[in-house]
Parts: structure tokens; sequence; C-alpha cells
């Protein structure tokens, strides 16, 4: 049985919402991106939301916006994918890579440990879909002595008056933060991915949660942003193409980074289904859970935690003393099987980029705890439970072979 890693969701409702963006004369920027943006806050509570070309480009302008420059610190995770490092980079400042806790997810401990009168920013990443500890970064954040040490050097920043806190909710969306919060709100930005593998996508894309606390205010932030994502230009092309409405002016250095409508329209038609896709997604993680918390070799990745729910995006499974060569091994004997799996993450700093500029594993052991065992198994609604059945005798049967 031949099983792919992640294939898109593709419905006759997603076809018909793409056919009519075709059809409508407007296939950029226009209506179906609007109606997307209203769909996501609504969904996630978020107080206004921009839609962009990736989670990447969205990332670097949000960290453009809030002033980096040459010398600041960012503070991230070692253990994600390398555009939440990459985006700070772009942005101008230093990203400074802390270790993760046995839940994949950033350590508090760590970012406390790692904040300098240069931080200007936190990007927590919620990895696999799981939520991050926002209440504790929250506070973090606004602790006295964490606010003297801020030294301010923007508008954006010194209107903030601490450090900001943007989560990379790249793997997040659906995911519940508490019984009334849905991640996208719970930070001063978040930023969900909406590329090919995610649970709602547009092809490429990002969506943009703008959450700032009073005076901010988030709507005209949207707009500010909005034009920032159209070269900064006072007109989008959509007004410009009206009759008479050709005079337009450019207002700044802007980026252009705009989702298209035709992009949009699969995002839409995937969002209006998403309650029953996470459905199916629960279904599928919670097989896995079953029957992997029978094998004593065996650990399960978190999924509900007091209020904290999952968004059910990858299954990430680790297993007990096991080397590097030891999984590579297991994943080789599935691969016989035709079974694609895939591994979150490759730490940043074992990477040859951020090696060469000196991040170092070592000091960040339990990333690479975390990574040396993990196997991310196959995990979207066309999985039936044949399906999901053949994949665990699968994985079961290459562990007994390697182990
Ligand atoms: C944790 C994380 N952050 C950021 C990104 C980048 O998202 P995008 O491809 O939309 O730029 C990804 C993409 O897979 C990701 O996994």
């Amino acid at each position: 049985m031949k099983i792919p890693f992640s294939p898109p969701y593709i419905d006759e409702a997603v076809i018909n919402e793409v056919v009519d963006s075709l059809k409508s004369g407007w296939i950029t920027s226009g209506p179906k991106v609007k109606a997307l943006e209203e769909e996501i806050k609504n969904f996630s509570g978020a107080k206004s939301v921009l839609c962009v070309n990736s989670w990447t480009s969205g990332a670097i302008m949000m960290l453009r916006w809030l002033g980096v420059k040459e010398g600041d610190e960012v503070i991230v995770p070692a253990y994600t994918y390398s555009a939440t490092a990459l985006a700070v980079l772009h942005a101008g400042a230093k990203p400074v890579m802390v270790d993760s806790g046995k839940d994949f997810n950033i350590s508090v401990d760590a970012i406390r440990q790692a904040i300098t009168p240069r931080t200007k920013a936190i990007i927590p990443v919620d990895i696999a879909g799981f939520p991050c500890d926002y209440d504790r970064i929250m506070s973090l954040v606004q602790e006295q002595s964490i606010r003297d040490l801020f030294q301010p050097t923007s508008p954006a920043q010194k209107q903030l008056g601490r450090i900001l806190v943007l989560n990379d909710a790249a793997h997040s969306l659906g995911a519940r933060y508490s019984t009334k919060m849905r991640t996208g709100c719970e930070t001063d930005i978040a930023i969900f991915s909406l590329h090919a593998v995610k649970n709602v996508t547009t092809a490429e894309g990002g969506a943009i949660c703008f959450n700032l606390p009073a005076p901010f205010d988030n709507e005209a932030l949207y707009a500010e942003m909005r034009m920032m994502s159209l070269n900064c230009q006072t007109k989008d092309a959509f007004s410009k193409s009206k009759a008479g409405g050709w005079r337009y002016d450019i207002v700044g250095m802007g980026m252009k980074i705009n989702m298209a409508d035709v992009n949009a329209a699969i995002g839409l038609a995937q969002i209006r289904e998403y309650p029953e896709l996470l459905k199916e997604r629960k279904r599928i993680f919670n097989s896995y859970s079953d029957a992997f918390s029978k094998c004593d070799w065996a650990i399960v990745p978190p999924s509900v935690q007091g209020e904290k729910e999952s968004s059910y995006h990858i299954y990430a499974l680790r297993v007990k003393n096991c080397t590097e060569e030891q999984r590579d091994a297991m994943i080789d004997e599935i691969a016989k099987s035709e079974v694609a799996v895939n591994v979150h993450f490759i730490p940043m700093p074992m990477l040859s980029f951020f090696r060469e500029q000196g991040y170092d594993i070592k000091d960040y052991p339990q990333a690479y705890d975390n990574y040396k065992c993990e196997i991310s198994l196959p995990i979207y609604p066309q999985l039936d439970d044949e399906k999901v059945d053949f994949i665990i005798q699968t994985v079961i049967k290459a562990h007994d072979t390697i182990f």
C-alpha cells in the first residue's frame, strides 16, 4: 500500500471555489482574500487578520515593522523549521537560539536566561500544532524587571514598551489554547502558514493575526500592513483597475508579498470544512496514540494538556533509547513498505548555514534528544482506518527489525 506523507485535501468544494475565482475576471488580491481573512479572524478570534504569500514573508514584514536592526536579538527555539530564524536574519536582527522541552516546544526557563537589553522579540513555535505555554511567556515579558531591561529604539517598540511576542503558529491553526481561545489570539502577533502541507492551505500563503494591546489599533495596523505588503502603494490593483481610479502614490519601501484570490479560493473552501477535517486528523492521531501507547518502546506526542489541545498537524512519534542511526534505519525499513514518513525537525544548529555561523547543537541537548529518535507519521483526512492500521503495523515491524 503506497502512502504519501502529506497530500493536499482537494475536494469538489475547493475546485469550485478556484473555478469561481478563475471565471470572475479577477484572480489576484480581491474579494476572495478578504473573505478568507474574515473566516480566519472568526475562526481564531484574532482582532484582525491579513493574508500574505507565506509565513516567512509575513514574519519578515512584521519584524521590519517592529523596527529591528543590526545588533538587536530575537529569541527563537533551536528546534524548529529554519524559516523561523531566517526571517529574523532577513529583517536584520540576530536569532538567539534556545533549547526546548520534552513536549518539543521552546523552554520558557531558557527564554528567561537568554533575555538581554538587546532582545526585541520572542518567536515561540507551536511545534506539530501543540501550543506553547503563552500564559508564562506573556507574563514573563510583562515582568517589571524584564521591562526595565528593554531598550526601545523604534516608534513601535516605544509604544509597546516591552518585548514583542510573535507566535510562529505555522502548524497550529485550529489548536485550542483554552476553552475560550484558539491559537491566533493569545500573543501580540501570530502567523499561520497556509503552505501546501498545512492543515488549511492556499498552496503557498500565510495569515498574520494582529492582537496588539492598546493604544495600538489593530484595524489601522491591518490597513498599514496591507499597504506594506503591496509595495506601500496607496491603492491596491483592484481599486486602481476601476474606471477613473488610476492615480496612486508610493509612500514607503514596501514588500510585494500579497496573496492572490486564486490561492485564497483554495483556503476559503477548506476553512469552511475545517471543523470536520480537524475531527478526522484527531481520529488518526488518537488511533496512533492508542496503538503506540501499548508499545513500551514508544513515546507518544502531546495532544491535550489541561485546556490546551493540538491542531493535530504532525504526529511526532519518538522511540526510547534510540540513536540517530537506529532512527534512520527504522525510516529505511518503513520506506520498504512504501509508507512515506518524515523527521520534524533537524534542529537548526545541525544545518550547514547555521553551523557555519557558530551555532552548536551541543548547546541544545533537549532539541537533539527530541530529534534523534523522532519519526513523523502521515496524518491527513484522506487516511481511512485500514491505511492507519497498515502504517501502525509497518512502524511496529520496522522497530522490531531494527531493535
Ligand atoms: C515552524 C514553521 N515556521 C515557519 C514555516 C514557514 O512557512 P512558509 O512556508 O509558509 O513560509 C514553516 C513551514 O513549514 C514551519 O514549519
